[in-house]
C-alpha cells in the first residue's frame, strides 16, 4: 500500500456514504439525536464518521483490517517495526511503554524532569525510579535533557534496570545525543523508551534532531496531535523489535485504553501520517525559515532574548528544534505569566507556555508570516512598555532543588496519610504530586522529602499566578503527607 493512501479515513467515508441504518452506539446516530446547536457547529461530516468498532471498521484492541493497514503505513513512515495508535494521547502511550517493560520492584532509569504520565505509570506498575539529574540551564531557568555520561553512570550502578527513559526533544525543543544513549543502553541489553511528545515532525526533516526510531530506540511515544497535524488526544507508539515484545505492547495498550475508541481521532492519525510523509519536508522547511526569521527579529528587541543555536555544545544540548521560540523575558522584570496575560489582553495572542522566566511560542506549518509579524509587533510594544522597569531590575533565576526520595512513589501513594498545613510540611514525606502545568513536570512526587526551598518555589509560582496542580487542595493551603506514628506512652 502506498503512503498516498489513507485506508482508515477512506473506509470511514465509504461507510458513511452508504448511510447505514445504525442500531449501535454512538446514540446520537449521525448527529440526529444530539443537541442541534452542537450538531450545527460540528457539522454532519464529522458526525457521520463518529463511529464505533462494528465489523467493517476493525477494532483498535485487536486490529486486523483498516486500522491494521493504517498502523502498518505509519510504522513504515516512522521507520518502526510496529506502530500502535493511541486515542489517549502520549500520556497513554507513555504509560504503555513503562508498563510493558516494568513490573513491581523493577528499576527504571528516568530523568527527574519527566511528565506526570511517567510518574503515574511508575505508581501503577510499582516500578522503582532511578532518577538522573537533568542538566539545568540556570540562565534560562529550564531543565534540558540527560547526558550520555549520566546514563552510563546510572547503568553501571544499576545494570539490572528494565529500561532507560529519555525525553527527546524536551518541551523546549532541546535534544540529547540519543543515538549514543541508545548505544550505551543497548550494551547492557536495556531498552530505551523515548518520550517524543514534542518531536513527531523531527523524523521528517534532516536539519532537525534525530527521531527516536532513527536513533535506534526501542519504544517511542509520539504526539502526532501536538505538532503533526492530527486531532488533540491522538498519538502513536512506535516499537522496534528486539528488546521488547510488540505483543506485550498490544496487551498493555489495550488494558489502558477505552473500548469506545474515537474514529475521528484514529482517522486524523491516518491523514496526518500521509501529509507528513508526502509534504512534511517542504512544510517543515518553510516552518524552520519562518521561525528563524522571527528569532532574528525578536533578538533585536531590547530586554528580550530568543534562544538559538548558541545554546548547543553541552552534553545535554546536542541538538535543538528551531521551530520552538523560547523567549526569555526575565530582564523585563515581570514573569512569563504576566507577559502571557498581557499578550492575551492587548493582542489576542495565546502562547504555548509561560513560566517564571520564559514564554514558549510554537511555529508550525499552520503559521504564516502574518501571525509572526503580529508576535514581533506585540513583543516590541511589550519591551517599550516595560522599558523603565527593565532598566532597574537585575533578574535572578531560581530553580527548585531535586528532593530526596524516601519511599517508592507507589508505597507513598498507598501509605497511611494525613493532611497538614502546607507551611508546616518541611521535612515530611509527601504523598501526592505537585506540578506546574504546563509543562506538567513534578516539583514533588509521592515519596519525596519536602524541602523549604521547594515550598518557596511553589509559593513563587502560586503568587505569579502560574497553574500549580496536583494536590487535592488546589488552593495549596493543605498538603497530604505520610502519617508519622509517634511512640505510645
Ligand atoms: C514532555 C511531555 N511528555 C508527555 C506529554 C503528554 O502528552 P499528551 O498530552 O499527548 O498526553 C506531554 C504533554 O504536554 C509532555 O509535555
Amino acid at each position: 500500500m502506498s503512503q498516498n493512501e489513507t485506508p482508515l479515513f477512506s473506509a470511514l467515508i465509504q461507510h458513511a456514504k452508504k448511510n447505514p441504518v445504525q442500531f449501535h452506539i454512538p446514540g446520537h446516530k449521525k448527529g440526529t439525536g444530539m443537541d442541534p446547536e452542537f450538531r450545527e457547529f460540528i457539522g454532519d461530516n464529522a458526525l457521520s464518521i463518529d463511529l464505533i468498532n462494528i465489523g467493517p471498521l476493525d477494532d483498535l484492541h485487536s486490529p486486523k483490517g483498516i486500522i491494521k493497514e493504517a498502523q502498518d503505513l505509519a510504522a513504515k513512515a516512522f521507520g518502526a517495526d510496529h506502530t500502535f495508535f493511541s486515542v489517549q494521547g502520549t500520556s497513554g502511550a507513555i504509560m504503555t511503554m513503562i508498563m510493558t517493560v516494568c513490573g513491581p520492584g523493577d528499576k527504571i532509569i528516568v530523568p527527574r524532569n519527566v511528565h506526570k504520565s511517567v510518574m503515574s505509570a511508575i505508581v501503577f506498575s510499582g516500578a522503582v525510579p532511578i532518577f538522573i539529574h537533568p542538566e539545568i540551564d540556570s540562565k534560562l531557568g529550564i531543565s534540558h535533557g540527560i547526558t550520555t555520561d549520566s546514563v552510563e553512570k546510572a547503568l553501571e550502578q544499576h545494570p539490572d534496570a528494565k529500561g532507560v527513559l529519555v525525553i527527546n526533544p524536551t518541551y523546549f525543543g532541546v535534544a540529547a545525543d540519543l543515538k549514543k544513549i541508545v548505544e550505551v543502553a543497548h550494551s547492557y541489553d536495556v531498552p530505551v523508551l523515548v518520550d517524543e511528545a514534542h518531536g513527531v515532525h523531527i523524523h521528517f526533516h534532516d536539519e532537525l534532531p534525530l527521531s527516536a526510531m532513527q536513533a535506534g530506540a526501542d519504544l517511542a511515544a509520539t504526539s502526532v496531535h501536538k505538532l503533526g497535524g492530527s486531532m488533540t488526544q491522538s498519538s502513536i507508539l512506535n516499537v522496534r523489535d528486539g528488546l521488547v515484545s510488540y505483543k506485550r505492547v498490544q496487551s498493555i495498550i489495550s488494558m489502558l485504553t477505552t473500548t469506545s475508541t474515537s474514529y475521528l481521532l484514529l482517522a486524523s492519525l491516518d491523514v496526518a501520517r500521509r501529509r507528513l510523509v508526502t509534504e512534511g519536508r517542504d512544510l517543515i522547511d518553510r516552518t524552520i525559515s519562518l521561525a528563524n526569521s522571527l528569532r532574528e527579529r525578536i533578538n533585536k528587541i531590547d530586554h528580550l532574548y530568543c534562544v538559538g543555536e548558541e545554546i548547543l555544545g553541552t552534553k545535554a544540548t546536542y541538538n535543538y528544534d528551531p521551530t520552538k521560540l523560547i523567549i526569555s523575558i526575565k530582564d523585563l522584570g515581570i514573569t512569563g505569566y504576566d507577559v502571557e496575560k498581557w499578550l492575551r489582553e492587548k493582542y489576542n495572542i495565546e502562547v504555548e507556555l509561560s513560566d517564571l522566566y520564559n514564554l514558549l511560542c510554537l511555529i508550525t506549518p499552520g503559521d504564516t508570516q502574518a501571525e509572526g509579524d503580529l508576535l514581533v509587533k506585540a513583543l516590541q510594544e511589550l519591551s517599550d512598555e516595560f522599558h523603565e522597569r527593565a532598566e532597574r531590575i537585575h533578574a535572578q533565576v531560581m530553580l527548585p532543588d531535586i528532593p530526596l526520595l524516601a519511599l517508592t512513589p507507589r508505597d507513598a501513594f498507598y501509605s497511611e496519610t494525613e493532611v497538614i498545613p502546607f507551611s508546616e510540611s518541611e521535612g515530611r514525606i509527601i504523598a501526592e504530586f505537585v506540578m506546574v502545568y504546563p509543562p506538567g513536570i513534578p516539583i514533588f512526587i509521592p515519596g519525596e522529602i519536602i524541602t523549604a526551598e521547594n515550598l518557596r518555589y511553589i509559593q513563587m509560582n502560586v503568587e505569579a499566578g502560574l497553574p500549580v496542580q496536583g494536590p487535592e487542595d488546589d488552593s495549596l493551603k493543605m498538603i497530604r503527607v505520610i502519617k508519622e506514628h509517634k511512640a505510645i506512652r
